[in-house]
C-alpha cells in the first residue's frame, strides 16, 4: 500500500458567498475522492458540508465538481486525477449553493413533477399489464438513472443560462418524456395528452442542440443524447411535418412508430 499527501482546494461558503480553502491530506492507494473528504472531516474540517449516502454510485447524492467536471465523489478514483496538481472541489455550478459542496437541487424535482405520469391502459388492472421484452428494450436503459443530476448540471442550456430554467426541463427529464413516449402501454393519447407536442412546447426540447455533454458525464453510461433526445426530436419532427400524421391526429387516430 503506497501513501502520499495531496493538496485539496475546496470551495467553502454559504449561499454563494465564500472562497477556496486549501488542505493537505494523506491519500492511500485505491481511494476515491469521497474518502478524502471524509478524512478531512475527521481530521481538519469537521464542519465541511457534503451530501452522500451509499458510497457505491447508486444513490446519486454525492454529485459535485472535481477539477471543474461534474462527477460522483464516491466513484472518482484519485488515480484518475492529475497527480501533480491540486484537486479542486466545487459544488454543482448550475444550482444554488447551500453550503460548501452541497447545492439546492429543487429545480430538478420541480421539473420532474411537470412530466405527466404514465397513463395506465383502460380495462387492465395493475398486475394484468403484459409487455414483450423487445417492446421495452429501448427504454429500459433509461431506467438505470440514479438521479444524480450531473447531466442537468453540465448541460450548457441550464449551466450558462439561468433564464432558460423556466422553459427547459433538461436532459434527465426530456429522457423521461422519451421513455414514456416509447412505452408500449402508455395511454396518454386517450387523455388528450400528446407527449411529443409536450416535449417541444412544455419541456423545451428545442433548447437541446445535441452537444452530448450530458451523455459524457452520466455515471450510468446512459446514451442520453443518442438514444433518448435525438429519437425524441425525430418523433417530434415526424409528427409535425408528416401530413398523414397530422391528418390522423385531426380525426382522432394517432399512428405510432
Ligand atoms: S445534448 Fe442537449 S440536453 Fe445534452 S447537454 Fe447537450 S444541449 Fe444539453
Ligand atoms: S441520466 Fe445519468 S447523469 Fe442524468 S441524472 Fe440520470 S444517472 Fe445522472
Ligand atoms: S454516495 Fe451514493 S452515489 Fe455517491
Amino acid at each position: 500500500m503506497s501513501r502520499n499527501d495531496r493538496e485539496f482546494r475546496i470551495w467553502r461558503g454559504e449561499g454563494g458567498e465564500g472562497g477556496f480553502v486549501s488542505y493537505r491530506v494523506e491519500v492511500n492507494e485505491g481511494e476515491v475522492v469521497l474518502d478524502l473528504v471524509h478524512r478531512l472531516q475527521a481530521t481538519q474540517a469537521p464542519d465541511l458540508a457534503v451530501r452522500w449516502n451509499c458510497k457505491a454510485g447508486k444513490c446519486g447524492s454525492c454529485s459535485a465538481e472535481v477539477n471543474g467536471r461534474p462527477r460522483l465523489l464516491c466513484m472518482t478514483r484519485m488515480s484518475v486525477l492529475p497527480p501533480d496538481e491540486p484537486v479542486v472541489l466545487t459544488p454543482l455550478r448550475a444550482f444554488p449553493s447551500v453550503r460548501d459542496l452541497v447545492t439546492d437541487v429543487t429545480f430538478n424535482y420541480a421539473k420532474a413533477r411537470e412530466v405527466a405520469a404514465f397513463v395506465p391502459p383502460a380495462g387492465l388492472a395493475p398486475g394484468e399489464y403484459r409487455m414483450r421484452q423487445e417492446d421495452v428494450a429501448r427504454s429500459q436503459e433509461f431506467r438505470k438513472c440514479i438521479e444524480c443530476f450531473l447531466c442537468q448540471d453540465t448541460c450548457h442550456a441550464v449551466r450558462d443560462h439561468e433564464e432558460n430554467k423556466a422553459a427547459f426541463a433538461g436532459p434527465r427529464f426530456l429522457m423521461r418524456v422519451a421513455e414514456l413516449d416509447m412505452h408500449p402501454l402508455d395511454a396518454a393519447d386517450s387523455t388528450g395528452l400528446d407527449r411529443r407536442a409536450s416535449a417541444q412546447d412544455s419541456h423545451g426540447l428545442g433548447y437541446c442542440n445535441i452537444t452530448k455533454c450530458c451523455t459524457e458525464v452520466c455515471p450510468e453510461h446512459i446514451k442520453i443524447t443518442d438514444n433518448a433526445l435525438i429519437p425524441l426530436k425525430e418523433r417530434v419532427a415526424d409528427r409535425k411535418y408528416d401530413p398523414l400524421v397530422w391528418l390522423g391526429s385531426k380525426i382522432g387516430r394517432r399512428p405510432r412508430d
